[in-house]
């Protein structure tokens, strides 16, 4: 079967040689142009003026070989190679690039914790691309190996992109000391929690680099937040729905600054699935609510904070030095036991780095950037 167009009013139908068939606007057709007049070759944007199309655009011709050749009344020729066109056919780039490749998981995640060694990772493109695979797939991942120096953490997040620094700083101890500045800095237990969900833009990726774990006590906890999601919406859907509608203030105060920002625990996308999770008892401000929705909000608050840390989807470890954990802080909840300082040191050094340039890397190694993306 060769291709075939069939040309209506405002589109073409396309039937492929496999025999599917793609509509296609003349508005998109002709806005989606890939000559070098219409999108930068080097900067890959859009030069063509969208605002500009004219709603009745329509080709004078329209030529079917190896994709389409489009003539426009101004003389204007659109090439469009099949393979751009059936990749970007509606509804072909949310299935591809909105595919949630992610694998939740309870706690039998420790039988076959995502791991990657730091060597590999450090090595070149296809280590990179494994370890940014189980960010994304996972939601974390294990760096074993890791050199047991400061700053090391850092050198790892620079393996993604940029550290993000933060109000605690470009990197940060996880230390106990007399008058924290939070509890992460204190000895005492950490119910399992996400970080800093008082900002804006939440911190995205976290890195939690182990230097030493001596201390009686301290395990770590993680539990996936999107797991825990759709337990509640199946156990208690108005829990949930609260949860998905409900803004909750959350704050972080100390001597220097006070952030604020309302949000509520579980976000979702115009699908209705859960994006960003966040939730720390210690950093939720007073709620202000309409009276009536107090009780119901603090039951479904108790029914996802129960989820959360139930054993069955908790993951239970002990950070080793030299292990490095990262995690997705938008969907991995992670806290830890408490520990006894007097029998050990524990020391943890962090840092942040966003999820957007940890993906976008990941799309780039995938494409191989073979060359240009449009047309
Ligand atoms: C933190 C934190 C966990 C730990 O620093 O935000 O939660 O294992 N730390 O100490
Ligand atoms: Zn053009
Ligand atoms: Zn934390």
């Amino acid at each position: 079967m060769t291709t075939s167009v069939r040309r209506d009013r405002d589109r073409l139908a396309v039937t492929w040689h496999d025999g599917s068939t793609d509509e296609f606007h003349y508005v998109w057709l002709r806005d989606n142009c890939p000559c070098p007049d219409c999108r930068d070759p080097d900067a890959w944007e859009r030069r063509f003026d969208t605002v500009a199309l004219a709603p009745d655009v329509a080709p004078r011709g329209v030529q079917v070989g190896d994709g389409l050749l489009l003539e426009w009344p101004d003389g204007h020729v659109t090439p469009l190679s099949e393979g751009w066109l059936r990749d970007h056919a509606y509804g072909a780039v949310r299935r591809g690039l909105g595919v949630d490749a992610s694998v939740r998981w309870d706690a039998s995640i420790a039988n076959a914790p995502p791991e990657v060694t730091f060597s590999e990772v450090h090595a070149g493109d296809d280590g990179l691309l494994r370890w940014l695979r189980l960010i994304r797939d996972y939601g974390f991942a294990l760096v074993r190996d890791v050199p047991c120096e400061r700053e090391a953490v850092a050198e790892l997040a620079e393996r993604i992109g940029f550290v993000q620094e933060s109000n605690f700083g470009r990197t940060f101890e996880v230390v106990s000391k007399p008058q924290p500045e939070n509890l992460a800095f204190t000895a005492q237990r950490l119910f399992v929690h996400t970080d800093i969900p008082n900002r804006h833009s939440a911190v995205n990726l976290q890195l939690l680099h182990c230097l030493e774990n001596s201390a009686d006590g301290g395990e770590s906890l993680l539990t996936d937040g999107f797991e825990a999601a759709r337990q509640l919406a199946t156990s208690a859907p108005e829990a949930y729905e609260l949860l998905r509608s409900v803004a909750v203030p959350w704050r972080y105060q100390d001597r220097v600054t006070d952030i604020v920002n309302r949000f509520p625990v579980i976000r979702t996308d115009d699908q209705g699935r859960p994006v960003e999770i966040r939730f720390s008892t210690a950093l939720m401000a007073p709620l202000d609510l309409d009276a009536e929705l107090v009780v119901p909000f603090y039951d479904a608050l108790r029914s996802f904070g129960r989820l959360v840390r139930d054993p069955r989807l908790e993951y239970r470890f002990r950070l080793a030095p030299g292990d490095c954990l990262i995690f997705d802080n938008q969907r991995v909840l992670h806290g830890r036991e408490a520990f006894d300082p007097s029998s050990g040191r524990r020391h943890l050094q962090g840092c942040y780095v966003d999820k957007d340039d940890a993906l976008g890397r990941l799309r780039a190694l995938e494409r191989g950037l073979r060359g240009s993306p449009v047309g």
